[in-house]
């Protein structure tokens, strides 16, 4: 399997245009990347595995697929990643959910941590972070980081829309996880925002500023 997978389906460019334009409301623009994370969940989970098991049809008793082993765990970096969850698990219901409190220190870039909490046993489950901007990556390098020395094992990144510099260092970072992103877009400015970008996605998902 790639390593980091770059969506081109119509629907989600479609629905990340929408996203970006800075006249879409928080109404919107939440249901938007709801439905982007779970069209990008339908392809990044198609690795889980399955185990026949046997189920009763009106017709006869035939083995049939069922999701195998520890339940999915979701876990959103907060603020924004909080966006993605409902969407991944309106396929998912059964999913666990952690949390990973981080925020980005507004002159440094750099991120620091004030919560972190996973549904044990991580190291059994398949884990999707979740994480609408992968701006300088530094959130993303730690909220993995994280996860590893929890135990994690097999980790799936998501973000909406990634700059090259962000996806970069969090492939060196952590080779062994699957990246999954909306668009590639072409760079950071200064502050270190995505160049077009959405602006602050935490802010437009809570309505905040
Ligand atoms: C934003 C975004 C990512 C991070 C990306 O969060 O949601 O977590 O910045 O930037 P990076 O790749 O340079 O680390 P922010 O720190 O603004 O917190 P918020 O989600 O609470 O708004
Ligand atoms: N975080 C955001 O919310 N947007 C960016 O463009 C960069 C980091």
């Amino acid at each position: 399997m790639e390593q980091v997978i770059i969506f081109d389906h119509p629907l989600i460019q479609h629905k990340i245009s929408i996203l970006r334009d800075k006249n879409t409301g928080t109404n919107e623009f939440r249901a938007l990347v709801e439905e982007i994370a779970m069209l990008m969940a339908y392809e990044a989970l198609r690795d889980l595995p399955l185990k026949d098991e046997e189920v009763t049809t009106p017709i006869e008793t035939c083995m049939t697929p069922k999701i195998a082993g520890r339940k999915l765990a979701v876990v959103p970096i907060l603020r924004a990643g909080l966006g993605m969850v409902n969407g991944i698990l309106a396929l998912v219901p059964s999913a666990k959910v952690g949390h990973i409190g981080l925020y980005r220190d507004e002159v440094t870039h750099e991120p620091h941590e004030y919560f972190c909490k996973l549904p044990a046993p991580i190291e059994e489950r398949t884990i999707v972070v979740t994480d609408p901007m992968l701006a300088t990556g530094g959130s993303a390098v730690a909220a993995v980081n994280f996860i590893k020395e929890h135990g994690g094992k097999k980790i799936k990144f998501m973000s909406i829309i990634a700059a090259p510099e962000g996806l970069n260092r969090l492939q060196e970072a952590h080779p062994d996880i699957q990246i999954y992103v909306g668009h590639l877009d072409r760079c950071l400015n200064k502050d270190a925002y995505i160049c077009p970008g959405l602006g602050d996605a935490g802010d437009r998902i809570f309505g905040t500023k």
